[in-house]
């Protein structure tokens, strides 16, 4: 009986923390180290005591308010539509897109998948023409803010949003990527050298978190995902042809090799020799006697 009543009490006092640190800083695995060719230690940690901050606000205003037992999604697009909330907005909304902006790079190198890149050439044409796109909405955001990749309205999409705006308060709106362009983002790094962090940005891009946030937008369009399926089977099939023709072309070099060895082989052995001309005259048998002529 006792034990129960302990276990009840240990219960009720962790839910009440849970619920007065309902949001906190996520685990920065580059945090000690910051990410090679991208952004410093010290650069990361300022970056993190901002973003502690705005934790903090949230945790403060989201006491006794509706969105106390809600996801931060569901608080954010909630309160975005009243003056009233925007204080408790713009601190969740930056926890939010700060969170995101961490996992969206990674100290460790990755490639975007063939899927990754078949979806977005449904959408920009190209994988250099969604870079250079996305690269020009950053570069031309001159406020702070954040440039998005999201997936919205059957579509990958470019949105930029100002100050601690959301791409959530667009309806159904499934952010993929994003790039933070506050100035205290890169400034530390880079000075006044945005376009240079935003071409360095390209370099530790966390693809997998991207398309695992891809597919999970996807689970509402099924048409858009066969799509992508299928352009990703025509691309298998295109380099399963490709690679069956290089296999073939190296085999018959290889046999072609061989033959040259076996004819090398011959050349080396006296029995295989060819019987020497005797150049600049010719020999005739003739019967009975051997007949030069020139
Ligand atoms: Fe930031």
């Amino acid at each position: 009986m006792f034990s129960r009543i302990v276990v009840r009490v240990q219960r009720t006092a962790f839910s009440d923390i849970q619920k007065r640190f309902k949001y906190t800083l996520p685990d920065v695995p580059y945090a000690n180290t910051g990410i090679s060719n991208f952004l410093s230690q010290k650069s990361v940690s300022e970056h993190l005591k901002i973003h502690k901050l705005d934790v903090e606000r949230a945790n403060n205003l989201i006491q006794r308010t509706p969105w106390e037992n809600t996801t931060i999604n569901q608080a954010i697009v909630q309160s975005s539509t009243s003056r009233e909330d925007a204080p408790f907005f713009e601190a969740a909304s930056s926890h939010f897109n700060h969170s995101f902006f961490w996992r969206s790079i990674t100290d460790v190198k990755q490639t975007p998948s063939i899927y990754m890149k078949k979806a977005v050439e449904i959408d920009f044409g190209s994988f250099k023409d969604f870079q250079i796109k996305f690269s020009q909405n950053a570069s031309a955001l001159n406020v702070p803010g954040f440039t998005w990749l999201v997936f919205h309205d059957k579509a990958l999409k470019i949105v930029n949003t100002f100050g601690n705006g959301s791409p959530l308060e667009l309806r159904n709106c499934h952010p993929i990527l994003c790039l933070d362009l506050f100035e205290h983002s890169y400034i530390a790094d880079y000075q006044s050298n945005k376009n240079k962090y935003i071409a360095n940005f390209w370099n530790c891009i966390n693809w997998e978190f991207v398309e695992s946030k891809f597919l999970n937008a996807l689970i509402a369009d099924k048409e858009y995902k066969l799509r992508v399926e299928s352009l990703v089977e025509e691309e298998i099939t295109q380099q399963y042809e490709v690679d069956k023709i290089k296999q073939e072309l190296i085999e018959n070099e290889l046999e072609q090799e061989d033959e040259y060895e076996d004819d090398e082989e011959f050349e080396n052995d006296e029995d295989f020799q060819d019987e020497p001309e005797n150049e600049g005259e010719k020999v005739y048998e003739v019967e009975g006697e051997t007949e030069k002529k020139n």
